[in-house]
C-alpha cells in the first residue's frame, strides 16, 4: 500500500460566498491522520467557518478567505463543527487569528468529544463489554499484532499504550470547548421542509441541523438559500467508526436528506472527507473498488446527485445492519469475534467493501459495526470464564 501521501492544498468556491478546502486523506490514519474539508460560508456581516480541520496549512488559507471578506464588509466570525473528532476541530483555535469578534457554537451532546484522548478510550471502555478488545479489534498480522501479543501478557499495559498512541496522534487539547456557546438539546426547534421534519437551531440563514449519528453531537448545515446540505460525516464509508456513532440515526438523516433532495429542498450536498484528490485513490489503496460511483464525486450538484448520494448511504447503512443480525441468527449465540467471521462470508456487496477497509490503516471496524448494531438491537453481554457471548436478539 502507498504510505505518506503527500497533502496538497485545493481551495473553490463551489457556490457563492461558498468555499471549500479540500482536506486530506490516506490509508494510514495513526501516522498520518486525515483532515476534513474545510467550508467557509458567508451571510450578511458574518463569515461562518465548519470544521477547520487538523492540518496547520488549512489554517494559512482560511486566514486569507477571512481577510477577503474583512475588505467586504465582514465583520464577525462563527465557528462550527460538525463533531468533536481530531480531524475536524484541531485548528479550531484559528478564530484567535482573524483580528475578528467570533463565536464557537457547540451542541451540548458534543462536549464529552471534544476531550479526544479521553472519548476515545470511553469507547474502547464500551467495547470491552461485549468482546476482547485487543484480540478482536486489532488484525493478526503487522504493527497491530503487537498490540495482540502484549494484552495477552498484560492487558493494562496494552491499554496505556494505545492511550500513548492516541494522545500523539489526536493530540490533547479541547480546541476551545471551554468558550463554546453551548447549543442545548432543549433549545432546539422542529422545522419542516415538504414531508420531512428536521431538529436543531437556526443561526443566520443557516439551519443547523442535529443528527447525533457519527457522534453524540454530530450536526449538518442546511443552506436553504443554496439548497445546499453539509453533511459532515453522516455520509462516510467507515460509519459506524465508533460504538457511540448509531446505524439507526444515520439511516434516519440519510433517509430525510434523499426524501429533501427528492422534494427539491436539496440540490447541493458536500461531506467531510469526499474529495477529487484522495477519495479513489483511498479507496483503491484498500485493493477494492467504489461500490457506486456517487463515492467519488467530490460533491453532489444536482437534485439527483444529491438524491443517489444519500440513497446510497442509506442503503449501506441498512444493508450492513441487516447483514450483521443475519450472520448472528445464523450462530445464535457467539462472540463478537465469531460473528464478524460469519459476517465476512456473506457476498454483500456492502459488506464487502465495509471488510476491505481495514484498520487501523483506515478507522473502520467490523467488529464495531457488529457491536454497535447489538447494541441498538438492545442484545446483553454474557460472561462465561473468559469470554463475552451474545445471544440474538428475538
Ligand atoms: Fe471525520
Amino acid at each position: 500500500m502507498k504510505k505518506n501521501v503527500k497533502l496538497e492544498l485545493a481551495s473553490k468556491e463551489i457556490l457563492p460566498d461558498v468555499w471549500m478546502i479540500g482536506g486530506y486523506i490516506a490509508n494510514d490514519f495513526f501516522r498520518k491522520p486525515p483532515s476534513s474539508n474545510v467550508y467557509i460560508l458567508k451571510d450578511k456581516n458574518t463569515i461562518y467557518i465548519l470544521d477547520p480541520g487538523k492540518y496547520k496549512c488549512y489554517k494559512k488559507k482560511i486566514i486569507e478567505l477571512v481577510n477577503m471578506y474583512k475588505e467586504k464588509g465582514v465583520n464577525k466570525v462563527v465557528l462550527l463543527i460538525t463533531q468533536g473528532h481530531f480531524d475536524h476541530d484541531t485548528n479550531n483555535d484559528v478564530v484567535l487569528n482573524t483580528s475578528l469578534p467570533w463565536e464557537f457554537y457547540l451542541p451540548e451532546e458534543e462536549v464529552p468529544t471534544m476531550k479526544s484522548v479521553d472519548d476515545f478510550m470511553k469507547d474502547i471502555e464500551l467495547l470491552s463489554k461485549y468482546e476482547n478488545v485487543f484480540q478482536t479489534m486489532f488484525p493478526k498480522s503487522g504493527l497491530s499484532a503487537i498490540f495482540r501479543g502484549i494484552a495477552k501478557i498484560s492487558p493494562n499495559t496494552a491499554k496505556t499504550l494505545l492511550k500513548l498512541l492516541i494522545k500523539v496522534s489526536m493530540g490533547t487539547s479541547n480546541h476551545l470547548a471551554d468558550k463554546a456557546i453551548i447549543l442545548k438539546a432543549a433549545q432546539r426547534i422542529k422545522k419542516d421542509f415538504g414531508s420531512v421534519s428536521l431538529y436543531g437551531w437556526e443561526l443566520g440563514r443557516f439551519f443547523i441541523v442535529f443528527d447525533g449519528a457519527h457522534s453524540p453531537g454530530h450536526i449538518c448545515i442546511y443552506d436553504p438559500i443554496n439548497k445546499l446540505v453539509l453533511s459532515g460525516d453522516t455520509t462516510v464509508e467507515v460509519n459506524p467508526a465508533f460504538c457511540y456513532s448509531s446505524l439507526n440515526r444515520l439511516i434516519d438523516i440519510t433517509g430525510k436528506f434523499e426524501t429533501m433532495a427528492d422534494e427539491g429542498y436539496i440540490e447541493y450536498a458536500a461531506d467531510s472527507h469526499r474529495s477529487n484528490k484522495y477519495m479513489s485513490a483511498f479507496i483503491k489503496s484498500f485493493n477494492t473498488k467504489a461500490v457506486n460511483d456517487i463515492q467519488l464525486t467530490e460533491y453532489a450538484k444536482t437534485g439527483v446527485e444529491c438524491k443517489n448520494l444519500f440513497h446510497f448511504f442509506n442503503e449501506y447503512y441498512r444493508e450492513m445492519k441487516r447483514e450483521v443480525i443475519l450472520a448472528h441468527s445464523k450462530i445464535g449465540r457467539a462472540t463478537v469475534g465469531q460473528i464478524v467471521d460469519e459476517l465476512l462470508k456473506s457476498n454483500n456487496k456492502y459488506i464487502k467493501f465495509k471488510a476491505a477497509l481495514i484498520f487501523p490503516q483506515a478507522p473502520s471496524r467490523m467488529d464495531v459495526l457488529v457491536v454497535q448494531t447489538l447494541i441498538e438491537e438492545g442484545a446483553a453481554p454474557i460472561k462465561v470464564g473468559n469470554k463475552i457471548f451474545i445471544d440474538p436478539v428475538k
